[in-house]
């Protein structure tokens, strides 16, 4: 097998967060958002690997580690094999050159107060005009440099050259704009272009147009896309092999169309079934598990996704703060709310790890205890079987959870997958 152009390995990277904020979140202690956490994948040159996954799943996090805007915490990224996983300056530009950024935003990409053409420009000065032998040379004279825009306007579909050259962003359209970041990404023949939701912010007219363009460019020079998108229908539309996210992590990932046509996680099947069916004959609901996406500060143990996933099983991870959900869910209800009153208020428990507990000072503990247990029973789903014991030391009730299954990724027909339905 052929070496790939990039690989990524187990590759993590944490932010601190203002104490503050954590103290009030947490109670203290130790306070990161696990932004990613623990990825792998690879890129074949002249492939389209798309990250898929729902907003705050850490896909910009992996693009700006790739170039060098955020520093990885640990793990391993390999460019031809090559380290650049913590660049010093000199291998930071080095690393800009090959591998480039298309933002979401290209507004924000380019600055207001230059031309479009002199944006592509400045480039071009810093970095040299790259040669058909795959080097770069200083120009001789402004009016090379000129030509070079040209070429490369011309290229990006920005025609005539000279009309748009001397434009400011905003005299051109969304569309436009995102045709001179390509240009001027174009301008250093990079070998990986990182498409961070490229059309998102482009108006829904122009976006099927967008993205033929961005194949067109690729089949045109060769390029290898990292291509990111929370959109799986766009994802289906430009991408050979996909890796979906959750919450820092991969959790299914392999080609595209085994994937689509067979999701095997049960957040990928989720994602696919939330995709909106314009035959209305074919109409699938569009929601998601239910919740919302947990906190990365402090993410699920076991399967980040067991709180959400509607084929959890009781080795998935259940712990102290599932049971606290469920009273909270419960107590929404203000009929049991008022019925089971002696177990609250919800302020007044405690999660740490496997335990969920209360001190219930002068109530009796036992009757608590035993009202849990009703209560977990009754909730009828996999985290009443991962119980271990409902207990009471002292004035304190504990409610405490089995050490979940560890999660390993599997080969599954034909992609690998981290659910341990497999
Ligand atoms: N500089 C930072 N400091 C602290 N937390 C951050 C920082 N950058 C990102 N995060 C957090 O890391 C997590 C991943 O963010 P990221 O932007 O990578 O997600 P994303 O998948 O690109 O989401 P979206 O689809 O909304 O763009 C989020 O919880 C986010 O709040
Ligand atoms: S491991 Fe699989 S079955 Fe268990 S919660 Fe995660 S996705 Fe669901
Ligand atoms: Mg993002």
């Amino acid at each position: 097998m052929t070496e790939p152009l990039l690989e990524v390995r187990d590759l993590k990277v944490y932010f601190s967060v203002y104490r503050g904020f954590v103290q009030r979140l947490l109670g203290g202690g130790d306070a990161k958002v696990h932004a990613v956490d623990g990825v792998s994948f690879s890129i074949a040159q002249g492939e389209v690997f798309g990250l898929v996954g729902e907003s705050g799943c850490g896909k910009t996090t992996i693009a700006k580690t790739l170039v060098g805007l955020v520093r990885a915490s640990s793990g391993k990224i390999l460019f031809r094999g090559e380290d650049v996983t913590r660049p010093d300056r000199k291998g930071l530009f080095r690393v800009r050159e090959r591998i480039q950024l298309i933002y979401q935003d290209p507004q924000a990409a380019l600055s207001p107060a230059m031309t479009v053409g002199e944006a592509v420009a400045d480039v071009l000065r810093a970095h040299g005009l790259p040669t058909d032998k795959g080097d770069r040379v200083h120009a001789e004279s402004e009016a090379e440099i000129r030509a070079a825009v040209y070429g490369i306007f011309d290229d990006v579909g920005l025609r005539p050259p000279a009309f748009y050259y001397d434009k400011y962003p905003d005299e051109l359209s969304g569309g436009q704009k995102q045709r001179v970041v390509a240009g001027r990404v174009l301008g250093l023949r990079p070998q990986l272009i990182v498409a961070d939701e490229p059309v998102a912010m482009l108006d829904m007219s122009v976006r099927a147009r967008m993205l033929e363009f961005l194949m067109e460019l690729k089949a045109r020079h060769h390029l290898t896309y990292l291509f990111i998108t929370h959109d799986l229908a766009t994802a289906k539309f430009v991408c050979d092999r996909i890796g979906i996210m959750y919450l820092g992590r991969i959790v299914e990932v392999g080609p595209a169309r085994t994937i689509y046509a067979d999701p095997k996680h049960p957040y990928t099947r989720a994602l696919l079934q939330a995709i909106p069916i314009p035959d209305p004959s074919r109409r699938s609901a569009k929601v998601l598990p239910k919740g919302e996406v947990p906190n990365a500060v402090w993410p699920p143990g076991g399967c980040r996704f067991h709180p959400r996933c509607p084929s959890a099983l009781p080795t998935c991870g259940w712990e102290g703060r599932d049971v606290i959900a469920l009273l909270e869910e419960r107590w929404l209800s203000i009929e049991l709310a008022a019925r089971e009153g002696i177990a609250g208020p919800i302020e007044a428990w405690e999660a740490d790890g496997l335990i969920a507990r209360r001190d219930m000072g002068t109530t009796d503990p036992h009757a608590v205890a035993a009202l849990i247990r009703t209560i977990i029973d009754q909730s009828g789903g996999p985290m009443a079987q991962a119980v271990r014991d409902i207990r009471v030391e002292g004035t304190t009730v504990i409610v405490e959870f089995r050490a979940p299954e560890p999660l390993v990724p599997k080969e599954v027909e034909g992609r690998v997958v981290e659910c341990l339905l497999y």
